[in-house]
């Protein structure tokens, strides 16, 4: 599974329709749910940064998601909230389009830990519980888009309380610490598993999908049909090798 991944401001309909010759998931958004979300979005892009800002955030999930409904690629949408309802309500309509939620539990903007958003939800884990709770009831795939790296936080721990309350995906940023996914897995196997951060090439994604990752997600270059087409290859070569029940070297290394 190749995923790409949600670039705020960047990632619509259209850049998914873009990346669909390649990738099987493409996670829109990140969009800003309920005021005090959207009031940091505006923060942000006073400061330059590109955000999504529609009048009607969830008249937007409908939309982007509805331009997908015919295409070759799965979607998802991934969203940023201070409160849990609006959560529900995105939930919902993710649930109408077969689309997954994906929670921003990730971002490390200032402005959005200032009002509860992103990565702060790490480290308040009976919010994010209730979060995914509220969208799994809505009949949504749920994912919940992490950090690594992230003080105090026991990513694996995390994983744990997600998979009980409901979520079916956990989406890693591995930063600069890419063993953790091995950890996350060991820890709710039940989860699938999307990889991110530095993948561009057979190397970067294999080493992911021997830690046990499902999948591997690309950002910043998803709209780089280069990247996306080597990344696509490796990945199927990889599914394909342990289909066949090969075991897949690494550079000299064989995984178990
Ligand atoms: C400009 C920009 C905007 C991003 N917006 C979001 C977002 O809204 N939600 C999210 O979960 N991650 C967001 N990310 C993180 C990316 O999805 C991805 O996790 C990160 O860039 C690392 O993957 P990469 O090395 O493939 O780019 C953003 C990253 C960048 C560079």
């Amino acid at each position: 599974m190749l995923a790409l991944a949600s670039l705020s401001g960047a990632s619509d309909a259209d850049w998914a329709r873009a990346g669909a010759a390649h990738a099987d998931l493409a996670l829109l958004g990140g969009i800003a749910l309920d005021a005090d979300a959207r009031a940091a979005a505006r923060d942000l892009v006073a400061r330059g940064r590109d955000e999504f800002l529609p009048t009607d955030p969830l008249a937007f999930v409908d939309a982007q998601l509805a331009a997908l409904d015919d295409a070759p690629i799965s979607a998802g949408m991934n969203v940023r909230s201070a409160t849990r309802d609006p959560i529900r309500e995105a939930a919902a309509v993710c649930a109408d389009h077969g689309a997954v939620l994906e929670i921003n539990a990730h971002c490390r903007q200032d402005e959005l830990c200032a009002v509860g958003c992103g990565e702060t939800l790490l480290r308040d884990t009976d919010r994010l519980v209730d979060y995914v709770a509220a969208a799994h009831d809505a009949g949504a795939t749920v994912s919940v888009k992490v950090r690594a790296e992230v003080e105090g936080v026991d990513l694996p721990a995390t994983a744990r309380a997600i998979a009980d309350a409901g979520a079916d995906a956990i989406h890693v940023d591995a930063m600069d610490s890419e063993p953790v996914v091995a950890d996350v897995v060991a820890a709710a196997p039940d989860l699938f598993c999307l990889a991110n951060n530095g993948v561009r090439d057979r190397a970067t994604a294999w080493e992911y999908l021997a830690y046990g990752a499902d999948g591997v997600s690309v950002g910043r270059p998803s709209d780089d049909p280069d990247v996306l087409r080597r990344v696509a290859r490796a990945v199927a070569d990889w599914e394909r090798r342990r289909g066949d029940g090969e075991r897949v070297d690494i550079d000299g290394e064989v995984p178990g």
